[in-house]
């Protein structure tokens, strides 16, 4: 693997184009508008400044890592990638479309991953005529700094594909863990219907927000408390995995609390709009 080609340049797309560009592969960026690409690379950019004030890089180290990563708008940028992460919107009808015109741009032995927190990679590889080279391949977020990437095989991923993505995965500094396709697969399926207990709890007046997180924090050790966790990965792509989770299993405990409903409806996302259960404006 030479090339590796990203989709998107949200939260996850800059965390990804930055740990392949950062191990020495040409990463090869699509997004849909100019105005996302600049974002992503700023995000990128200034990630990587954070590692020259720790004189953990050196300015031509980070010059070198930009300088790997090329950008457009057109989808074609992908034609000559031998992995293709698709970190674009959680929708199936849109990933569908994205990966059949990857199918149909790409080399033959392309294998097209994407970073679906929750969709059937069955139904995502069901758009191209290589279900065989189509897996999942879920970071989590801040991706350079957790170290665990979910491989989820779809009915007809090929065990060659796995295991060429497992190799990668550890070449990058991450542990792959395999996971039968399931709504959430391992973490997502525990982690976010904790997150919606926790807006449960706070919408019943039981404690504060900051009190719940700090009891979590201190109680079970979690590195940050469920509301500032939902924050940071984004109270719609909370919302979009309990709708998954709902559909899915029909289970009412997955029913996603009418308060984070409100939240997602009011634009209060957390960090990506500076406010969800925190303000992060200052
Ligand atoms: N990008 C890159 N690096 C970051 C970062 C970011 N956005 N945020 C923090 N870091 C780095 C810091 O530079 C620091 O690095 P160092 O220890 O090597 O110097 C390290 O992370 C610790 O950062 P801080 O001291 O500033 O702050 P914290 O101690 O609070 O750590 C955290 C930040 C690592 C984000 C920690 O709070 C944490 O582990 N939170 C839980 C994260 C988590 O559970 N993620 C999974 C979410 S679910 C998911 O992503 C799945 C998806 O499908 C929804």
């Amino acid at each position: 693997m030479k090339k590796i080609g990203v989709l998107g340049t949200g939260t996850m797309g800059a965390g990804i184009i930055q740990v392949f560009a950062q191990k020495g592969y040409e990463v090869c960026v699509r997004a849909r508008r100019d105005s996302s690409i600049e974002r992503g690379l700023a995000t990128v950019s200034k990630n990587l400044d954070r590692l020259i004030k720790k004189e953990r890089l050196t300015e031509e180290q980070k010059t070198e890592i930009m300088g790997r990563i090329h950008t457009s708008t057109d989808i074609s940028i992908m034609k000559e990638c031998d992995l293709i992460v698709e970190a674009a919107t959680e929708n199936m009808e849109a990933k569908k479309e994205l990966f059949a015109q990857l199918d149909e741009i790409c080399k033959e032995d392309t294998i097209i991953a994407t970073n679906t927190s929750s969709l059937s990679i069955t139904e995502i590889a069901s758009a191209t005529n290589r279900p065989d080279k189509v897996i999942g391949m879920h970071f989590f977020n801040p991706v350079p700094v957790m170290k665990l990437v979910e491989i989820i095989k779809g009915i007809a991923t090929s065990d060659e594909t796995k295991e060429v993505i497992v190799g990668l995965t550890k070449e990058i500094g991450k542990t792959p863990v395999e996971v039968e396709e399931a709504p959430g697969f391992v973490v997502n399926r525990v982690l976010i219907p904790m997150i919606n207990e926790a807006v449960g709890i706070l919408a019943d007046g039981v404690a504060t927000k900051e009190d719940i997180d700090e009891a979590m924090k201190l109680g079970a050790n979690h590195p940050i408390g469920p509301l500032a966790l939902g924050d940071l990965v984004g109270l719609d792509v909370c919302l979009a995995i309990m709708e998954v989770l709902y559909n899915e299993f029909g289970d009412s405990k997955y029913r996603p609390h009418p308060l984070l409903r409100k939240m997602v409806r009011a634009n209060l996302l957390g960090r990506k709009t500076k406010e969800g259960f925190y303000n992060y404006n200052r």
